[in-house]
């Protein structure tokens, strides 16, 4: 039988398709659901499945987050606090993210790989750091549990396309060095915050069929995702600042 998430709130980038949504979709399905599912997405108005979704389910809210826009993090953070009333937030999963594709070197532009950064690396660590607080209160009132994502747990959606020992192919410059800065941003955070026991990890959720993947792609979103929050829901101490993939597989950095 597969391990369930007990998170009591859990808060989300991207979720206006693609994996994010699909996220928002299995989150409200679990067996006990967390109480409060905070959906960010850049446009909540044209969102309309999220919508749809949070109409259906009140434990769902719809936020507004660009995570290049500091300020929509800053009211989203109040918005947070005041639904929860002094409770933390226990999973923070930093999602959206953006992939020019570029086959070599040549296509390779200062703004493709800037804008890239913006968005896959510094978006992750400034929601981090303005929900922190949030997380923490979460550690310290769930605090007989070591580890865990129903605690208090970081986890940052990255791409196999980051390692280093993986890479054969080449090519999406911005991507890949964005991603794999990010890895850094898991890593520095697992130890920061290893005196809250928060748990942080790096995940790659696959090849999926996304405007980001492509039709392509080896996997739907249903499945990755079912693999994700198996995979989340048995982390724990030891798998602490390690690099996994939808199916609990250890990755290469
Ligand atoms: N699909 C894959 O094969 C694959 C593989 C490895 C890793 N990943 C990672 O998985 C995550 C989700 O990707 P996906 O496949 O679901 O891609 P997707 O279908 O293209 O969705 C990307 C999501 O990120 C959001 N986003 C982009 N820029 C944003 C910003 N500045 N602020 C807030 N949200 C923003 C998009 O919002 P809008 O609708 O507003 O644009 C959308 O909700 C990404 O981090 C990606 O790198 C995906």
């Amino acid at each position: 039988m597969e391990a369930s998430l007990k998170a009591k709130s859990v808060l989300i980038t991207g979720c206006s398709r693609g994996i994010g949504l699909e996220f928002v979709k299995q989150f409200v399905r679990l067996p006990s659901p967390p109480a409060h599912i905070f959906a960010s997405c850049r446009s909540p108005d044209t969102a309309y499945e999220l919508q749809q979704i949070s109409k259906d389910n009140p434990s769902v809210t719809v936020l507004k987050i660009d995570v290049e826009d500091m300020s929509t993090i800053e009211n989203a953070a109040l918005q947070v606090e005041q639904i929860l009333v002094g409770r933390g937030l226990n999973l923070l999963i930093n999602n959206a993210g953006f992939l020019f594709r570029e086959e070599k070197i040549e296509d390779v532009t200062e703004e493709k790989m800037l804008s890239t950064y913006k968005v896959n690396t510094v978006g992750p660590v400034f929601v981090t750091k303005r929900f922190l607080p949030l997380i923490r209160k979460a550690a310290q009132t769930y605090g007989k549990d070591e580890y865990s994502t129903s605690r208090a747990a970081i986890m940052n959606i990255s791409s196999i396309w980051s390692s280093i020992d993986y890479n054969e192919m080449a090519r999406h410059y911005s991507y890949r060095c964005s991603k794999i800065a990010l890895n850094m941003v898991s890593k520095n955070l697992s130890i920061e915050l290893a005196a809250d026991k928060i748990l942080v990890i790096n995940l790659n959720p696959g090849w999926v069929r996304t405007d980001l993947g492509g039709p392509n792609g080896s996997i739907s979103t249903e499945e990755s995702v079912n693999g994700l929050m198996n995979v989340m829901a048995t982390r724990t101490k030891e798998h602490n600042a390690l690099f996994y993939d939808f199916k609990g597989a250890l990755l290469p950095w």
